[in-house]
């Protein structure tokens, strides 16, 4: 059996994380009868760069022909720092997800506890935490009508949703829910918002083919504090773009390390792994990112898109390894660390070794 893989290592740390997730697939591919071919494409700054537009053509191609994409990161300060640029980095990002079909962007959140202590939270309030956060990625203010009027005087950004928007990844994480403690939290801003008031409108009627989840309701400003106060309190949340986007930045904390937590964008078709850390410019080059993020979404790969669940516990457990001999990045030991390198080998090793 062959794989097609499409690898997106994009911009900042992205290809450093990358190689380290090839290494590890690399292996699983020797020791499986699975095998898989990485065919790479630019997106993002460094295809600005080459071809000038941020998702070209050839990696469209690319990602429509594969079976799974792997992406590493996104983003150049030399874009954030010009409000005026006529193009950007995250354009590309953006058009991948809708051309692509990308609705559902899943974010599992849990504590590692050989990391307990690297959280700034107390270990009592984060230990045990176990939630996923299914984030609409498709719609919302993200995608709605924008604009700048010419004297650069007033701007404007929609909100929009349509409930066919709401409905399919609404059901994805109901079924979830069923899956886990059937719980499910709608996080969103209905004292406020009429997009909000639809979203609860729907998982309202929804809720009623699933009688056995749980549902709860909590605006976005709520939810910041109990994610902080709270965390093990959730199971399965549920939100629009951009509180997901925040929220999740946010939740990462509780973990220890963003360079801890892995995602999966998922649609009709094929479904995108990558990192939620995005591309650190300040760390590229210096051999110092946290590989774990990236080699986790390769192993959420296996899972969700191959069925490989063997070999995803397999990753995942060395990972886990690797935080309990503290062979670990500069973001989770500042005084005992190993390089992305190190890190990387040292968890594909011991991959090598539990076949
Ligand atoms: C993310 C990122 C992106 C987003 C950016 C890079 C456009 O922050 O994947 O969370 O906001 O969705
Ligand atoms: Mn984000």
């Amino acid at each position: 059996m062959i794989y097609k893989i499409a690898v997106l290592p994009g911009d900042g740390i992205g290809p450093e994380v990358m190689f380290e997730a090839l290494k590890v697939l690399d292996i699983i591919s020797e020791k499986s009868d699975v095998n898989f071919s990485f065919t790479k494409s630019l997106i993002g700054s460094s295809a600005i760069d080459v071809e000038g537009h941020p998702f070209p053509d050839s990696t469209k191609k690319n990602c429509e022909d594969s079976d799974a994409i792997l992406f590493g990161a996104i983003g150049d300060p030399k874009y954030d720092n010009n409000p005026k640029a006529k193009i950007r980095p995250e354009d590309g990002l953006l058009e991948m997800r809708k051309f692509l079909g990308l609705y559902a962007n899943v974010r599992p959140v849990k504590t590692y506890d050989a990391l307990l202590e690297a959280s700034p939270l107390k270990k009592d309030i984060i230990s045990g935490t176990d939630f996923v956060v299914y984030r609409e990625l498709t719609g919302g203010i993200y995608f709605g009508n924008k604009g700048i009027s010419q004297d650069r005087k007033s701007a404007f950004d929609t909100c929009s949703y349509t409930s066919k928007e709401i409905e399919r990844i609404s059901h994805l994480a109901f079924k979830e829910a069923l899956k886990r403690k059937k719980q499910i939290t709608l996080v969103d801003k209905a004292n406020v918002l009429d997009t909000s008031r639809l979203w609860r409108e729907i998982v309202q009627e929804i809720s009623n083919k699933y009688s056995d989840v749980k549902v709860s309701y909590l605006f976005v400003d709520n939810a910041a504090m109990k994610i902080i106060t709270n965390p093990k309190d959730f199971d399965v949340i549920l939100t629009e773009n951009m509180f997901g986007d925040i929220i999740t930045d946010e939740a990462s904390v509780i973990t220890g390390s963003l360079g801890m937590l892995p995602s999966a964008s998922v649609g009709d078709k094929v479904s995108l792994y990558e990192p939620i850390h995005g591309s650190y410019p300040e760390a590229t080059g210096k051999g110092i990112a946290n590989p774990m993020a990236m080699i986790l979404s390769a192993a959420l790969m296996l899972d969700l898109s191959f069925n490989m669940k063997k070999e995803s516990d397999i990753i995942i457990k060395s990972v886990e390894d690797a935080l309990k001999n503290e062979f670990v990045t500069q973001d989770i030991n500042n005084k005992n660390f190993y390089s992305t390198q190190e890190v990387g080998n040292w968890i594909s090793k011991r991959v090598k070794d539990q076949f």
